[in-house]
């Protein structure tokens, strides 16, 4: 089946590469990537990169951060603000991914702050949801993720909704190797999607982007893609490397 929406492929470097690398990674795709209306590819990067990566950016390929806080301005030791991540001219943001809610104390409530705050300053945000294995063993994971996704979207306009990707990321598939089965992953995204509609209506959750995020690698990524919910991947390890990042991209043109 052919899907409507236009897939996304977003790395995510963490606290990786310096400048030399980031650069270098940059000349290796810019040439090699597809248009953006095939599928919208983004390396969110550290902050101390963000300007000279989004000066060699190309046609294709968009840069975002990783993180920033919910004010403009003021005494927040090392924080970055929204305002000062429009100066640098990205386009994403990841929001609450589960490495800043379990080790930098994000809570639901600071995640949907920042929501707010990155759709102010037109920055895209990539809202990350996901469970602990013990959720899952629990059966918890459907009203963790509908909790996660509630809160998020607390008073988020119909219309800025459709600027927002989510990724769910099951915190026991992160940087383990162990990726969520393509039914598991399937099944709490298209949840999503349901609470998505829940909250707005069909229409808007058949635009917004769900991405899939744990152990992605050029050798699983099709089957994820071929579910019909799924709309792209959230990469950490795979992404670093550019022929990988590449191979991931390829998949998701030829499984959209
Ligand atoms: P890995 O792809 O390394 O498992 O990381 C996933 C992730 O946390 C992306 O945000």
């Amino acid at each position: 089946m052919k899907k409507t929406r236009i897939p996304v492929i977003a790395g995510n470097w963490k606290m990786n590469k310096v400048r030399d690398e980031a650069l270098q990674f940059i000349y290796s795709v810019n040439q090699e990537l597809p248009s953006p209306n095939k599928v919208e590819t983004v390396i969110c990067a550290s902050d101390v990169l963000l300007r000279c990566m989004v000066k060699r950016q190309g046609e294709n390929l968009k840069i975002g951060a990783q993180n920033m806080h919910f004010k403009e301005f003021g005494a927040f030791t090392g924080e970055t603000s929204p305002k000062l991540l429009e100066t640098t001219g990205v386009s994403y943001v990841i929001i609450g991914h589960s490495e800043r809610r379990q080790m930098f104390g994000e809570t639901d409530e600071s995640v949907n702050k920042k929501i707010h705050a990155a759709l102010k300053y037109e920055l895209k945000p990539i809202v990350c949801v996901g469970e602990t294995l013990e959720l899952r063993e629990k059966g918890l994971t459907n009203v963790w993720v509908k909790t996660q996704v509630e809160k998020a979207f607390e008073n988020i306009s119909l219309d800025d909704v459709k600027q927002i990707i989510i990724a769910y990321e099951p915190i026991w598939a992160i940087g383990t190797g162990k990726t969520a089965t393509p039914e598991q992953a399937e099944q709490t995204i298209s949840l999503i999607r349901d609470v998505v509609k829940e909250l707005y209506n069909e229409e808007v959750a058949d635009q917004v982007r769900i991405l899939y995020g744990g152990s992605v690698t050029p050798n699983n990524i099709d089957d994820l893609l071929k579910q019909s919910n799924i709309d792209g991947a959230l990469v950490g390890g795979a992404s670093l490397e550019a022929a990988s990042f590449l191979k991931l991209v390829d998949s998701a043109v030829k499984n959209s």
